[in-house]
């Protein structure tokens, strides 16, 4: 939300294809799908904001991960931040483009199978991921239909924010945790 506070042209283009495909009815499932713009906009969130950050495993044996020899019972984490800022898979990577995730998009390199991992990869992926792609783009829409999403006109931080100073965002344990972000929500006419 904090995102589209900041571009509204990118809310706007959320808005018409929300306001085309859904029209007076509710969010299903068949409308999910038709709603291509939305399903960018979610995966850009997780590979710009992915809410584990780091994801942690342990070794069982001795290995090998790249050029590094792992003793077994060693704790290694999967930094989904870092792959998903990669400048050799994302090209901008500090920015909030959904359109990379167009296949005909400039943007959309080729790309390492791992270089988008919010939900892990592997046997052990998240057995929600779907579920939450569903329904953060459900939540959306029914928010962006009948609200714009402003950044707060009295708190002046919020108007010059940068999400990863420090300032604004915190990255705690594990996962990453807004802290102080907010938004105003006006009633579309
Ligand atoms: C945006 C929301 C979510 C994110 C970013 C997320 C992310 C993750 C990550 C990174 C893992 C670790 C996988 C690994 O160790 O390799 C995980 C595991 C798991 N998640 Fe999620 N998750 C989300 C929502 C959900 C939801 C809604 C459910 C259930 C409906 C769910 C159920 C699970 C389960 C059961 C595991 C353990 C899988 C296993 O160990 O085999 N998650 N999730």
């Amino acid at each position: 939300m904090y995102e589209l506070a900041l571009q509204p042209d990118i809310q706007e283009k959320l808005y018409q294809e929300i306001d085309k495909v859904l029209g007076n009815e509710e969010p299903t499932i068949d409308k999910y799908y038709e709603m291509s713009y939305m399903r960018n906009a979610v995966q850009e969130t997780l590979r710009r904001h992915p809410p584990v950050v780091l994801i942690p495993k342990m070794t069982r044996t001795k290995t090998t991960i790249g050029s590094y020899a792992v003793p077994a019972n060693t704790q290694v984490y999967l930094n989904a931040y870092q792959v998903q800022h990669d400048e050799r898979y994302w090209k901008e990577p500090q920015s909030f483009i959904p359109e990379r995730f167009d296949t005909d998009s400039e943007y959309c390199m080729k790309r390492h199978v791992a270089s988008l991992i919010p939900f892990s990869i592997g046997q052990r992926k998240c057995i929600g991921s779907r579920f939450s792609e569903i329904e953060t783009a459900m939540i959306m829409a029914k928010i962006i239909k009948q609200y714009r999403i402003i950044l707060p006109k009295d708190d002046p931080k919020m108007q010059t924010p940068d999400i990863l100073s420090g300032k604004i965002a915190t990255i705690n344990v594990v996962t990453l945790r807004p802290v102080g972000l907010k938004v105003e929500l006006v009633p579309r006419q």
